[in-house]
Order: structure tokens, then sequence, then C-alpha cells
């Protein structure tokens, strides 16, 4: 599923850089480009942040 539309980024990419030890929109945005475009997306690449990083 798509979570940002803007930059084609699924929430399985957003799973995977968790994974991989990013723990902050900021890493986000900087390696997948979340957010970085019209921002819609943030607040739900926020909430499967945190849901990533207390899932691990
Ligand atoms: Fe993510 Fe637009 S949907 S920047």
């Amino acid at each position: 599923m798509y979570i940002c539309v803007c930059k084609a980024v699924t929430d399985k990419a957003i799973r995977n850089l968790v994974a991989d030890g990013a723990c902050s929109m900021r890493e986000l945005k900087q390696c997948l480009g979340v957010g970085s475009q019209c921002g819609k997306c943030t607040p739900a690449a926020q909430d499967l942040l945190n849901r990533s990083l207390t899932e691990q």
C-alpha cells in the first residue's frame, strides 16, 4: 500500500528502512523522500513509523 503517493513510497519500504535502523521522520524523508512534496502523507508516515518502531 502506498503511504506517500507523490514519491511512490509503500508501507513495506518504510518498514524495511526501520528494520535497517531508521528511527525518525527526517531519515524517512532523506532516504525515501516521504513527505517532501505535498506533505499530506506525513501523519500516516509518522503513525507507521511509530508502529514499526514499537513492533521491533
Ligand atoms: Fe507524500 Fe505527497 S503524498 S509528499
